[in-house]
């Protein structure tokens, strides 16, 4: 825990410094390519190094998720997904907005179209896609397509000041990429209605009630307690932890039962590695388990 309370000490103290300087804690990114983000900070953290953190990072936009931020993010995600080392992945933004929504200014002059011929937005979905456990920790402005990332994944935790929306209606449009879908199957048709239909948007408080946010927690301490939890889901198997998810997703995804059959399948499935051999063999023998991913 020391070293989680070194990092974000020395992120604190970074905010004061010059905004150019090397991040404390270093990427674990071999090519230096990927190094040179123009949109979004990657770092690993925790005291096993064992969790991604990635910051969108166009503070003068408010994280507007321009099309250059939405790629950068998606390699980000394929390369932290592939990445053995990492257990789970925290998508956060900064303290005034996690992301203000998709870029207005670079798509007011978009066609009908040139959005189906170029499959506007196609590409939004890596976030959905990523196998790994991803967390988002949302501080200030969750708005549009911002509001729609968070969705997109596992968990969400809420700075206490975090303000969730979907203001398209006010801009002549509607949400694009899974407000109308996602938010209705969390928070309900009446809400969802209510705030797509108004633009209004809901607190932390409001939304951890409602089951958007799973915890609220002092803005300041949010990247840690996200990265905490990142920990505690690293310390299981990261084999079992994939296959959980997946089930966990699938209740999105079909009917009871259908779903309750492939949880029970998925269930079996766990009996063929060497992690649930392990797990219950640590459990039997009163000792921790060592998980190997196998
Ligand atoms: N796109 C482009 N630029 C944005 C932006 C966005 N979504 N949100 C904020 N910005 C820019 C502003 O234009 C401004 O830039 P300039 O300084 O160059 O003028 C800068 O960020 C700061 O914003 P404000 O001055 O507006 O800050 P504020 O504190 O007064 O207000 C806010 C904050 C309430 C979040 C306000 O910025 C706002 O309403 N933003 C738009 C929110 C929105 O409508 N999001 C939905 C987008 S559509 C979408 O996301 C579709 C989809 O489903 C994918």
């Amino acid at each position: 825990m020391a070293n989680i309370a070194k990092i974000f000490a020395s992120r604190a103290q970074g905010v004061l410094q010059a905004a150019a300087r090397q991040p404390q804690v270093a990427t674990r990114f071999s090519s230096s390519s990927t190094n040179n983000w123009e949109y979004i900070k990657t770092e690993v953290a925790g005291e096993g190094k064992n969790v991604a953190v990635i910051t969108l990072n166009r503070p003068k936009a408010l994280n507007a998720l321009c099309n250059g931020l939405m790629k950068e993010l998606s390699t980000a995600l394929q390369q932290f997904g592939k990445d053995k080392t990492i257990s789970a992945i925290v998508l956060t933004g900064s303290e005034k907005a996690f992301a203000a929504g998709a870029d207005i200014k670079e798509m007011v002059g978009n066609t009908y179209s040139q959005c189906i011929q170029g499959n506007f937005l196609n590409d939004w979905t890596e976030v959905a896609r990523t196998q790994k456990p991803i967390i988002a920790a949302v501080n200030g402005y969750a708005l549009g397509g911002g509001c729609e990332l968070a969705m997109m994944c596992d968990i969400i935790y809420a700075g206490d000041k975090a303000k969730f929306g979907q203001p398209e209606i006010a801009l002549g449009t509607i949400p694009g990429a899974g407000g109308t879908q996602r938010l209705t199957r969390v928070v309900g048709k009446s809400k969802a209605m209510e705030m797509c239909l108004t633009g209004n948007m809901i607190g932390a408080q409001e939304a951890e009630k409602l089951g958007l946010a799973s915890k609220v927690v002092p803005a300041d301490q949010l990247l840690g307690e996200a990265v905490k939890l990142g920990e505690k889901i690293g310390t299981h198997s990261n084999l079992i932890v994939q296959l959980c998810k997946e089930a966990v997703n699938t209740a999105y995804e079909t009917t009871l039962q259908e779903g309750l059959k492939f949880e029970r399948r998925t269930f079996h499935a766990t009996f063929s590695t060497a992690d649930r051999k392990e797990g219950m063999t640590a459990f039997a023998e009163k000792r921790p388990a060592k998980f190997t991913n196998e």
